[in-house]
């Protein structure tokens, strides 16, 4: 895919499973390679960035369960090499990991062993001489293939000694002095680093030390000036080890959360975290959003006012996270000024040039610096100032943002669909170096969805799916859950009462839908869930609460972009409690019996008019009735009687209706 769309966002509220961290991940990787002992991982990351440090520690000898290629990686056992990768020689592909790269050097320097790293071309423009020196000053024969200062390396056998202290530069990136310190360990001697300047994102050499501790190594730290681990100490698994969700990746849900009215909650890091990327939270409630902490989530919403303050932070400690406040600095009420982010330079882009170039495409004006960025937002609507009467630069029609390679350019442009015009993210896939799935994400918390509830034979289903084509919309059918779950039930003899039961069957359900048919398996039931027996089953297993859990996740999942029509009982009440349109779409009795029966005649089914009447109003009683999610008009949603009109009626006035709930959804405030 070479881009995604995203339709213009109104409000963002739901929960958000983290994926594991990557700085977390790729350092217990390599903690657990070198240990004694067998390392269990729970909660890894499964992204490129992570993929390519386990298959590089493969390439070393290391021994781990490593399946097919596309085998989930979250939870994995490492049998750690003692300290001693098996294979003395090696080249290694490092993509464009810097959290690979950077301490798999190191400690190859220290393996007496020949090995080639490389990567991407743009990792060959990632500086690293500062931890070549670093290796060299204790007799580490390392080489630059390509240009000096940069990767391609070659790493020689060489005599390792630690007689004096190490001198690093820590002011281009925190991970040279991450690596050292992972590395010299495995010297089993005596250890000394000292800093030559200031040291940048102090944060992430807080998860080193952290990690390192929990593999049984302890490092003495003087301030930020003077590391020292005593000789003799030896890496050795914990055992079991998990991995926090990702702080960085919560950005953007937590930023979503405050733009977008929220709540937004993310599950996997909270007060408790180790990593520094948590406090991105802290400078978003310094922008207005109101923040709560649990001990492993955060949630974010929207200021009382609705409106984001502007701010004039130094970042240094949150390099990563900064980036998702640069496009929160669109919907600030001034200008914001992002300060001490230099190492954005060296990343994954230019971050500062790619962020002031796509930012000033949606209108803003922005300074750039050395180190710092000024954003000042249009804050227009009309693309007139109502406070100079200029005309704004501000965009009128879709953006196209591109992306550079660069995952976190991706994440963090897609909230600004925030704004007043569609976005267009160019090379999505981008994001798959550390959160493969995040638009999937984004899109639980933020797709638009229009809620089309009523009872049985009101039209729902041909009225939403025509509703969902006209809008370009996805659409749910929701009963044909329940009536593929009555279906397969029964074939599988199951009694429809037996709710355990029934409601594994529901959680398994092999259902696929394609082209309008609806297949169980292979087989195509599109027409046997039709018929008024499996209506009749469908409504008594809707009836069960462990049934209608085990299928909301599933109903949820459809929530994709640009939007999703999502027709049912309970789609605006319960499973899409926060969908931007709501409507009840009904007829009486009479009239719902009198078209099923003219259904099934056309088809040339038998059919029994006042049995019809009769089974419908069973059916609506025990839809009614039932004790969880019964039937009934949510709060908040329109209702749409159709007794009286035919369906292009309907479908003109639930589209009327839609248009005037969305547009009052983008005028409120928070
Ligand atoms: O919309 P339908 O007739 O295909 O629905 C079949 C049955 O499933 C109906 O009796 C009610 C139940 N149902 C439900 O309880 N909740 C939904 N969201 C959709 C259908």
């Amino acid at each position: 895919m070479n881009y995604l769309d995203l339709p213009r966002l109104t409000c963002a509220a739901g929960s958000i499973q983290l994926p594991g961290s990557k700085s977390i991940s790729n350092r217990i990787l390599l903690l657990s390679a070198v240990a004694d002992g067998v390392t269990e991982i729970h909660g890894l990351l499964d992204s490129d960035d992570t993929r390519v440090m386990l298959a590089a520690l493969t390439k070393l000898g290391v021994d781990s369960p490593v399946g097919a290629d596309d085998t989930p990686l979250l939870a994995k056992k490492i049998t750690g090499c003692g300290g001693a990768f098996p294979n003395k020689s090696a080249e290694l592909f490092m993509g464009n990991a810097g959290t690979a790269i950077r301490p798999l050097t190191a400690a190859l320097a220290m393996m007496n062993g020949e090995y080639q790293l490389s990567g991407v071309p743009r990792m060959h423009e990632r500086p690293i001489a500062d931890l070549v020196d670093g290796l060299r000053q204790i007799g580490a024969d390392i080489r630059y293939l390509g240009n000096d200062g940069f990767p391609p390396l070659s790493i020689r056998p060489a005599q390792i000694k630690l007689d004096a202290p190490i001198r690093v530069r820590g002011d281009v990136s925190s991970q040279f002095l991450t690596a050292l310190l992972m590395a010299l360990p495995l010297t089993g001697q005596d250890a000394i680093v000292e800093m030559t300047t200031e040291l940048i994102s102090k944060p992430y050499v807080e998860i080193t030390l952290n990690l390192m501790a929990r593999f049984g190594v302890m490092v003495k730290r003087d301030g930020w000036q003077r590391f020292t681990i005593s000789g003799g100490q030896k890496y050795r698994s914990p055992g079991v080890i998990h991995v926090e969700g990702d702080a960085s990746s919560a950005s953007y849900f937590l930023a979503a959360g405050a733009i977008g009215g929220g709540p937004v909650r993310v599950e996997g890091v909270g007060k408790n975290s180790i990593q520094g990327d948590v406090h991105f939270a802290e400078a978003l409630e310094k922008m207005g959003a109101r923040i709560d902490w649990g001990d492993n989530w955060i949630s974010a919403r929207a200021p009382a006012n609705g409106k984001l303050k502007a701010f004039d932070l130094d970042l240094n400690h949150i390099p990563d996270a900064a980036m998702t406040l640069a496009v929160a600095a669109l919907f600030a009420d001034g200008p914001c000024t992002l300060r001490n982010i230099a190492s954005w330079r060296v990343k994954e882009t230019d971050r500062i040039a790619a962020m002031a170039t796509e930012l000033r495409k949606l209108g803003a004006t922005v300074e750039e610096g050395a180190d710092y960025l000024r954003v000042t937002p249009s804050n227009n609507i009309e693309g007139v100032s109502p406070d100079t009467g200029i005309a704004s630069s501000a965009p009128t029609d879709m953006v196209a943002i591109n992306t550079y390679d660069d995952h976190r350019m991706a994440m963090c442009f897609s909230l600004a669909a925030f704004g007043d015009v569609p976005i267009r993210i160019n090379d999505p896939e981008c994001v798959a170096k550390t959160f493969p799935d995040y638009f999937d994400a984004f899109a639980q918390i933020t797709a638009p969805v229009v809620a089309i509830d009523g009872p049985s034979a009101s039209g729902k289903g041909t009225v939403a799916e025509r509703v969902a084509k006209a809008l370009g919309y996805h659409y749910l059918d929701s009963g044909s859950l329940y009536r593929l779950t009555a279906l397969s039930a029964t074939q599988a003899g199951i009694d429809l009462d037996d709710e355990l039961g029934v409601a594994e069957l529901a959680k398994n359900l092999p259902a696929s839908f394609e082209h309008s048919r609806i297949y169980l398996g292979a087989k195509d039931v599109t027409d046997a869930i039709r018929t008024e027996a499996i209506g009749v089953g469908a409504s008594k297993v809707a009836a069960l609460p462990a049934v209608r859990t085990a299928l909301l996740a599933r109903q949820r999942a459809y929530r994709r972009f640009p939007g999703l029509v999502a027709d049912g009982r309970d789609m605006g009440s319960v499973v899409f409690p926060a969908a931007v349109a709501k409507i009840f779409l009904t007829a009486s009795a009479e009239a719902r019996a009198e078209r099923r029966y003219k259904q099934l005649i056309q088809k040339g089914m038998p059919a029994k008019l006042r049995a019809l009447l009769q089974d419908l109003q069973e059916r609506d009683a025990r839809d009614s009735s039932r004790s969880v999610a019964p039937l009934k008009q949510s709060e908040g949603a329109v209702c749409i009687d159709t007794t009286q009109i035919g369906i292009d009626e309907a479908v003109a006035a639930v589209l009327a209706s839609i248009a005037s709930q969305i547009a009052a959804s983008s005028s409120k405030s928070f």
